[in-house]
């Protein structure tokens, strides 16, 4: 990891304590509840005849709602699970393309569409995914420890037996911003010269080791986890590229929707549309749920939508 932002702290400690208000994370989501599905539709506007891309398709939340409205979807997803799902449905309007939506340029291409009229991305991990205990997205149930959405490429398990660490700690303060990133890496070190960390649990006690202070509060692997499951998945690169490929398929008029749920996601999405010269960013301050939809989804609390219109050629 050489990331110039890279500046752990070399004076570590055990922080007071994880606070029950930190923002809430994929890994209390427990619905398939379509996140600020309103704001969505009123930022994409679809109707009969407007082509979409939802490059994040999951459980079809939001693509059901586009088709409803009469437009023509194309899902993308790396998941196979989600795809088989999306395939079974079989709803009229939707084409399922598989592949990484940062390819949404050549997936689409192959498909022969060129331009559309909006692309959303609602990035991160589904519930069905967490739901899922065999993928080892979640700390609580003890599973092979993977996180691969794509199935294929470098598991978790993969990572912490044998990263440096060094990287580890990187990794893991870049990605879950955790203050105990070196010390935990430590861990996870001094624990696999006995034998592999193969499971979550496994990996959730060594983290939670780190913290001897801890008794109850949102869970220290919690930072640990997604750290990982950004790494494994390469979600920040992902972001990066599929930006800039929704940017070049979008016709003159067409917007791009973003949804994210972690401060490094949301910073590189407000860039990219800052930073744009043929996209008009429709959003000044993120759009974030209403107290209502927090409330009755967890998912809903760390979101931030960001969108902008493709002015010119
Ligand atoms: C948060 S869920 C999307 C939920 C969806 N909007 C809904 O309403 O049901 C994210 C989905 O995007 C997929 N995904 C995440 N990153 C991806 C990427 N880089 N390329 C393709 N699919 C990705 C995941 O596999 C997951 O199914």
């Amino acid at each position: 990891m050489t990331d110039p932002e890279f500046s752990p702290d070399l004076n570590q400690t055990v922080p007071d304590g994880l606070s029950e208000t930190e923002p809430t994370d994929h890994q209390t989501s427990l619905s398939h509840v379509p996140v600020l599905a309103a704001e969505v539709l009123d930022m994409l506007q679809p109707a009969p005849g407007k082509v979409f891309v939802d490059g994040t398709l999951g459980g079809a939340g939001h693509t059901g709602l586009l088709l409803a409205a009469g437009a023509t979807v194309y899902g993308i997803d790396q998941d196979p699970y989600a795809l088989d799902r999306a395939r079974a449905a079989n709803p009229d309007g939707l084409t399922v393309v598989e592949g990484n939506y940062r390819d949404m340029g050549a997936l689409l291409a192959a498909v022969n569409v060129t331009q559309v009229d909006g692309v959303l991305l609602d990035i991160g991990v589904s519930s069905f995914q967490l739901d899922d205990t065999a993928r080892g997205f979640s700390y609580h149930t003890e599973a092979p420890l993977d996180m691969r959405m794509s199935q294929s490429g470098e598991s978790a398990a993969d990572v912490v037996n044998t990263y440096e660490e060094e990287d580890l700690a990187a990794i893991i303060y870049e990605y879950g911003e955790d203050r105990l990133s070196r010390r935990i890496a430590r861990g996870i070190v001094y624990a696999r010269e006995k034998a592999p960390i193969e499971t979550t649990v496994q990996l959730a006690d060594i983290v939670k080791r780190a913290y001897p202070g801890f008794s109850k509060g949102i869970h220290p692997a919690r930072r640990t986890f997604q750290a990982l499951r950004i790494h494994v998945n390469d979600e920040l690169g992902a972001l990066r590229d599929g930006l800039q490929a929704a940017e070049h398929l979008l016709a003159p008029g067409g917007r791009l929707a973003v949804i994210s749920f972690h401060s490094l996601e949301d910073r590189i999405v407000k860039r990219f549309l800052l930073g744009s010269p043929v996209l008009s960013p429709l959003t000044k301050r993120p759009v974030v749920a209403s107290e209502t939809e927090q409330a009755t989804n967890p998912r809903a609390r760390s979101a931030k939508l960001r969108g902008a219109e493709r002015v010119s050629a």
